[in-house]
């Protein structure tokens, strides 16, 4: 038996991971490990902001419903309430670290609005909220005493043992992308905050580090896992002939900018009564499905009707954007394609954050608490992160202060493959896109049965592959990916064959009649291809 070398180690440095630590820390010693900076994190990413209801004219319960319609039934509502009234209180929090949300005139928190919320409700910072959030985050762990931070180490694998009560978690086996050392540490409690796994997609607003590599540890660890079919597609990325992919918020829809075609008109209206604001399922099924009638690589945004100097002055970074590929957002169209946005499903985890492995914890994106059942609601996810790290950290430090656990001295003995050579190297680059390109096609935005049966049955081939690879270099932060983002791309394919109806984030062709808006998409289309063939 062994003495923990903490009592909580947090792999992940967004908004769950650093939450959660600065929480724990006021009477534990926390370990924070990141596999690349601190700093690059989706959270840093996250423009649109965070949902409470702040307005005295908005309440709980209408964010809830719309919460629940988002997720399209399948939300866990005794979640979802926790979620929409610990918010408040989450802000209030966030806001003790310093972060400074916009306000309006009076000198109230002024509230956006996105894709399915019936109010006015969306506290953010400008279009960078995220990076306003990571910053001060930040600063706090490392002002603090009791938080240690390790960057650029991987985590490969959870250290687990079994009990007469069931199997527990006792630490990591992690990868140091420095010098490629491969080391175990022990801790009382693991929390996985390792965030989503965008990068199984070709296109995805997603950072590189999103490889759910938590995911893919709990999977192999034995955990729970749900709700995986649920992958949210944002409808509104940056087209770009270079492929790179940069979101374009929301709320710039909320602040009043239309989708439109190639010749300038509005369809969103033959989709949903809420028009370009409609959940974002619909939006980007709609954007796809009229992009494949017009046969064009885009559609577009139209801000032009909007105030002069708002978007430059509201949506900074948006407007910075354009400018560099040569657009003046506020008198050109602005091109958008759908991208990969957000994994609504993951690890199963009860209101404290406790996963099926006793002493695993899982918070923010890589965890499935059902708050977003089929399909996210905008700007639920920091508020997610936020609300159920703190709750994680309330339950983990009150374990730790009824016993401290003795930690079996088992390592995983695995050693690393010193240096990648070359040709492998590219070889899994290779792997990696083609990866992408099948789930893209296969297990995207509209999905077949047969498309998805072809899909799984490819998976199961290059799995085979990757792990010969992996038995020839060893172990390698690339290898390591690709392993995991397989994992994922089978749980998201075996999810999809597995459920016999088209909701929220899935959309089965073969099962598109079963909801009403699938029937509106089709009979539009139907109505459009017959109007091409008349003319
Ligand atoms: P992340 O912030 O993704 O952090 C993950 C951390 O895990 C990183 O530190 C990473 O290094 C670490 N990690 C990963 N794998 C390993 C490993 N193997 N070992 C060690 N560490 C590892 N949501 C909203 O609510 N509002 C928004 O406005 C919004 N806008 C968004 C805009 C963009 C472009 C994107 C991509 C997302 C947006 N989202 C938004 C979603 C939201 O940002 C994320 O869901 C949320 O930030 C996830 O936070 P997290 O703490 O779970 O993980
Ligand atoms: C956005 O700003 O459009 C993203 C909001 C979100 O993902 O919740």
């Amino acid at each position: 038996m062994k003495v923990p070398d903490f009592d909580f180690v947090v792999l992940g440095s967004g908004i769950a991971g650093l939450t959660f630590a600065l929480q724990a820390a006021v009477h534990s010693r926390v370990l924070v490990l990141c596999k690349a900076t601190l700093s690059e994190t989706n959270t840093a990413y996250a423009q649109g902001g965070i949902a409470a209801v702040l307005d005295p004219t908005d309440s709980f319960e209408q964010h809830v419903q719309d919460t629940l319609e988002a997720g399209a039934g399948l939300c866990r509502e005794m979640a979802v309430r926790f979620m929409v009234q610990e918010a408040p209180d989450a802000i209030r929090w966030l806001q003790g670290m310093a972060i400074g949300f916009d306000e309006s005139e009076s000198g109230d928190m002024a509230l956006g609005l996105e894709g399915g919320h019936s109010h006015h409700r969306i506290v953010h910072v400008k279009d960078h909220t995220g990076r306003s959030i990571q910053q001060a985050l930040e600063e706090a762990v490392l002002r603090h005493p009791n938080i240690s931070v390790q960057e650029h180490q991987m985590g490969i694998e959870l250290l687990t043992d079994n009990s007469d009560s069931g199997t527990f978690c006792y630490g990591v086996q992690v990868l140091d992308l420095h010098t490629q050392e491969v080391r175990s540490i022990r801790a009382q409690a693991v929390v996985l905050a390792t965030g989503g796994s965008g990068q199984v997609y070709q296109y995805t607003t997603n950072p590189s580090i999103a490889t759910g590599d938590g995911l893919a540890m709990a999977v192999r660890a034995g955990a729970d896992i749900q709700n995986m079919e649920f992958f949210q597609f944002h409808p509104t990325a940056l087209y770009q002939a270079n492929g790179e992919v940069f979101l374009i918020s929301e709320a710039l829809r909320g602040a009043g900018a239309e989708l439109v075609l190639p010749d300038g008109s509005r369809f969103m209206h033959l989709y949903h009564p809420l028009g370009s604001l409609a959940p974002r399922d619909i939006v980007a099924r709609a954007v796809l499905t009229e992009m494949q009638l017009h046969q064009s690589p885009c559609l577009y945004l139209d801000v032009r009707h909007l105030p002069a100097g708002e978007v430059r002055q509201n949506f900074p970074s948006i407007y910075h954007k354009c400018t560099t590929i040569g657009i003046d957002a506020e008198k050109q169209l602005i091109p958008i394609v759908p991208a990969a946005h957000y994994q609504c499903g993951g690890v199963k985890t009860d209101l404290s954050g406790r996963t099926s492995i006793d002493r695993l914890y899982a918070i923010g994106e890589v965890a499935c608490t059902g708050v977003h059942g089929a399909n996210r609601l905008a700007s639920n996810s920091l508020l997610e992160g936020v609300v159920f790290a703190r709750s994680a950290a309330e339950h983990a430090t009150g374990e730790l202060s009824k016993q401290q656990v003795t930690i079996p001295d088992l390592a995983i003995e695995e050693e690393s493959g010193g240096t990648l050579w070359l040709g492998m190297r590219a070889e899994i680059a290779r792997k990696r896109a083609k990866l992408q390109k099948l789930l893209w096609e296969q297990a995207g935005i509209v999905r077949s049965v047969k498309g998805l049966l072809r899909c799984k049955a490819e998976l199961e081939a290059m799995q085979r592959k990757a792990k010969g690879i992996r038995e020839l270099t060893g172990i390698h932060q690339e290898v390591l990916e690709l392993q995991n983002l397989l994992t994922v791309a089978e749980l998201i394919t075996n999810a999809a064959l597995h459920r016999r109806e088209s909701v929220g984030g899935h959309f089965v062709q073969d099962h598109a009649t079963e909801i009403g808006h699938a029937d509106s998409i089709l009979q539009h289309s139907n109505a459009l291809v017959q109007l091409a063939n008349a003319t």
